[in-house]
């Protein structure tokens, strides 16, 4: 005999009463239990905003472009603006994530101070976090619960010092931005440009904020080397490219060479010709020829007025398809650790071409390219022109 509905649901409750009472598995799992939490903490304000809202424009656009579920679960994110310049902020905003929130997966990272000051508090609650833009070697070794879908400034620096000493280049001043991946970056250039028989004349370290770079520039300058290796972090180069400029160092022949990070996709409208021919590596252009990019470039653009996608964006979307494809592994079980053994070894391809998660050390393994600055349809671009394939971080 059919029952009413609501007898039915009786029956239900009172029989998984039973079986939990008998210690076996609950039968009724609440509503929110499907539902899977992303923290997702970046800077949306302050210096370094461009980075958080590339990484947020990102993360939406994943999102929009293969659903909110996955594995039978909901991924909700929720965004946390961290300022980018507090590293006790982002502890902060990690530990209230955690515990209030009660979020499965940690993400984002702007700057490699933020990711140091969160990664003892993702080890403790044995949740995967997922560095998506901060890019200091040592990062993946401060917590197991770390993997990173950025890059690393060993990993993009090497290439280009072996491209310089294969071109002829003698003499070069590092250029940094001082802390960690500014540090990481100027030494890597050294070891593999010296190796090669180049020669380092002077090391420059500049402040991380607030940078006038106008009397560094004088210094350098006043050296004469044939060219200046270059790295500030992403929403900086603008500013050190039309001091450059404005200093005369390209007048007096002073050849400039950069990670990509100087010329980030989101400001070559700004930066305009004045770039044009510089040389720089990275692990990825908007201008990089795949129809997968082309569509990215494409779609993103449309969401966002226009803005071009720079390589943060990139770190979040990846970062997103990581998540998304180790709860399909684990069939919708976010358990952390579970979690972080999906995302080990996982490989794809990405818009910036093929990577691999490295088992061992959580970091990511991918292409470096070979860029020049140079205009095509009338707008300026870091068109790819060589490639140093499926490259490790070196280390430093
Ligand atoms: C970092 O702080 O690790 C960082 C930030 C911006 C970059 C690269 C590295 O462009």
């Amino acid at each position: 005999m059919t029952q009413p509905v609501n007898a039915q649901r009786r029956q239900l409750v009172v029989g998984g009463a039973a079986v939990a009472a008998a210690g076996m598995l609950p039968v009724v799992a609440k509503a929110d239990d499907k539902v899977v939490k992303v923290g997702l903490i970046v800077p949306m304000s302050g210096p370094f905003a461009s980075t958080g809202r590339q990484i947020d424009a990102a993360v939406k656009l994943y999102q929009k472009t293969h659903g909110d579920t996955v594995a039978g679960r909901k991924v909700q994110v929720i965004l946390k603006d961290d300022t980018g310049v507090a590293p006790d902020a982002t502890k902060r905003i990690a530990q209230e994530l955690i515990t209030r929130d009660k979020v499965d997966v940690l993400a984002g990272f702007g700057l490699t101070p933020l990711a140091f000051a969160a990664a003892p508090l993702a080890t403790q609650a044995k949740k995967p976090m997922v560095v998506m833009a901060a890019a200091t070697s040592v990062i993946v070794d401060r917590s197991p619960y770390i993997v990173r879908t950025s890059f690393t400034l060993p990993q993009a620096t090497a290439p280009l010092a072996m491209w310089a000493a294969k071109e002829g280049i003698k003499t070069v001043i590092t250029f940094v931005a001082d802390y960690g991946p500014g540090i990481d970056a100027e030494k890597v250039f050294a070891k593999h440009f010296t190796e090669a028989g180049g020669e380092i004349i002077d090391n420059v370290r500049t402040p991380l904020m607030n940078p006038d770079y106008a009397p560094f520039l004088q210094r350098v300058k006043d050296a004469k080397p044939e060219a200046v290796f270059a790295f500030v972090p992403s929403g900086e180069g603008a500013n050190l490219i039309k001091q450059f400029n404005e200093r005369g160092l390209a007048q007096a022949g002073i050849r400039l060479i950069c990670t990509g990070d100087v010329l980030d996709d989101d400001l070559m409208a700004s930066i305009g010709e004045v770039s044009q021919g510089v040389v720089s590596s990275h692990h990825y252009s908007a201008a990089h020829d795949s129809a997968a990019n082309k569509a990215y470039v494409e779609a993103f653009m449309r969401d966002n007025n226009g803005q071009r996608p720079n390589f943060m964006s990139v770190g979040g979307y990846d970062g997103m398809h990581l998540i998304y494809e180790a709860l399909k592994k684990t069939n919708g079980d976010a358990d952390g650790t579970k979690l972080l053994d999906a995302m080990k070894g996982m490989s794809w391809e990405s818009v910036r071409g093929p990577v691999t998660i490295d088992p061992e050390t959580r970091d990511i393994v991918q292409d470096i390219y070979i860029r020049k600055s140079d205009k095509v349809d009338g707008q300026m671009w870091n068109v790819e022109f060589d490639k140093v394939s499926q490259y490790k971080d070196p280390g430093i």
